[in-house]
């Protein structure tokens, strides 16, 4: 006993001496500093969709919150007010999103409804866009498989408020078990013989096959590559930490504990339209491939879309990506409170902005010279915490400049 009590006594001298001396310390905040848009403080966001003249729109997946029931889309208003949008009818399917006299229950297929909304993107013509994934969360953290019509693309005319286009994708392209994520268009007349433009999607699909979803605007037909090839899939071996705190999936009820198995989710194209970027949340690569390759619907297609894939390095983990008119590509950095940016002029990831407030940046938009993101606490719902829902609201919707004076990609 006295030997040591005479240790921690050394112990003790030894820590006020250094205790003078003050050691090296990360500095956490870096870069322009966050601007505060909106606070979230109803139901639980993931994207955001800022138009040319600052209206801003947010969707409320119904397929990765079972209370998110009152609107799949909002606009945003002032004083952190949301209001369902384009109407509220379309946000309320009649007696809910799910049918219950199936055995297991389905999400319904109501093609004139929102169903689970994981994407809202204004495009270079500044219209809205929402992508339903046609599916709909049990509230035992069960997701239901989708119906023919939940699964689809919705486009809308801000000037009118109202839907323009609905095309909804085939069960042989969006699988009833597909989880369609994020969006991003190129409206060029040159790239597709209808001249309306395309759309790639991922597919995140955490149980079925993931890949990219290719929509040609004009003719509505659809169809998929890069078929679960290991870049859309989750990275064997995957592990996450945030704020300190390991992520695994683990949904309670008696459900096993897993790795977070998010398969191809973050999309976005080079400035010349070129080059689609996308990455898996379960991974840390970013990788590239020509578009070429994926608008191609030869049979001989497939192959030459999944040779032509390029593994442009790690970059941390991150959900959403975007990129700007300078073809900067910005992603979340979730394990180090930031965000990066790949530089396609030299192939290097620097970090863009670093600050505490940043957790799981879900999604970006990109509207003026602004860079706006939302951050959701997504590592902190009831799916990856034992059935228990550690979120603290409310949400946050942040902005900061984009690099060099950039702005909006205009593939139009
Ligand atoms: C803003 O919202 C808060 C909380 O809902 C409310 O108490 C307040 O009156 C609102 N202010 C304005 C100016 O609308
Ligand atoms: C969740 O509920 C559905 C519908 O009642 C049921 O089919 C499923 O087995 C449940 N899952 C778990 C893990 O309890
Ligand atoms: C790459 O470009 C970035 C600017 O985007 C610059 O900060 C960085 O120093 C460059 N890296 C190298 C190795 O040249
Ligand atoms: C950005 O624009 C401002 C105002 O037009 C200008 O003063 C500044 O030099 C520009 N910065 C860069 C990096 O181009």
């Amino acid at each position: 006993m006295k030997s040591n009590f005479a240790s921690y006594g050394v112990v003790a001298a030894l820590a006020a001496a250094v205790g003078a001396q003050q050691t090296a310390q990360d500095s956490i905040v870096m870069g322009p500093p966050l601007e505060l848009v909106h606070l979230y403080y109803d139901e639980w966001p993931t994207g955001i969709a800022v138009s040319s003249s600052g209206r801003m729109f947010s969707n409320y997946p119904l397929g990765l919150d079972y209370t998110n029931t009152k609107y799949q889309v909002a606009e945003l208003g002032s004083n952190n007010s949301e209001t369902a949008y384009p109407s509220a009818q379309i946000n309320t399917p009649p007696g809910g999103a799910i049918d219950y006299s199936t055995n297991p229950p389905q999400s319904k297929g109501l093609s004139d409804y929102f169903i689970g909304v994981q994407s809202v993107v204004v495009d270079p013509k500044d219209r809205l866009w929402v992508l339903d994934t046609g599916r709909a969360l049990l509230s035992n953290g069960t997701l239901t498989t989708s119906n023919p019509g939940g699964p689809k693309l919705v486009g809308i005319d801000l000037t009118s408020n109202t839907i323009f286009q609905t095309i909804l994708f085939p069960p042989t392209v969006a699988f009833a078990d597909s989880y369609p994520n994020d969006v991003r268009f190129d409206l060029r007349a040159s790239v597709t013989s209808s001249g309306q433009g395309v759309a790639y999607v991922t597919d995140s699909s955490s149980e079925g096959r993931n890949g990219i979803i290719i929509v040609d605007l004009g003719t509505g037909e659809s169809w998929r590559h890069l078929n679960n090839i290991p870049q859309v899939r989750p990275e064997p071996g995957f592990y996450v930490n945030v704020w300190g705190e390991s992520v695994y999936m683990n949904p309670g009820n008696g459900m096993p504990v897993s790795r977070l198995a998010f398969g191809a989710d973050g999309i976005t194209l080079s400035n010349d339209g070129e080059t689609l970027y996308f990455s898996v949340v379960s991974g840390r690569h970013l990788y590239g491939v020509p578009t070429s390759r994926l608008r191609d619907r030869s049979l001989s297609s497939e192959l030459f879309a999944t040779g032509s894939v390029m593994d442009l390095g790690q970059k941390g983990v991150s959900d959403g990506l975007e990129s700007d008119s300078n073809g900067i590509v910005y992603a979340g950095s979730v394990e180090t409170d930031s965000i990066v940016y790949f530089n396609p002029q030299n192939g290097t990831v620097q970090t863009y902005v670093r600050d505490p407030r940043i957790d799981w940046t879900d999604t970006f938009s990109v509207a003026g010279s602004y860079l706006y993101f939302t951050e959701n606490q997504l590592f902190r719902g009831p799916a990856q915490q034992g059935g228990v829902d550690r979120r603290v609201k409310p949400y946050a919707l942040y902005r900061v400049p984009l690099l060099n004076n950039a702005t909006k990609i205009s593939l139009v």
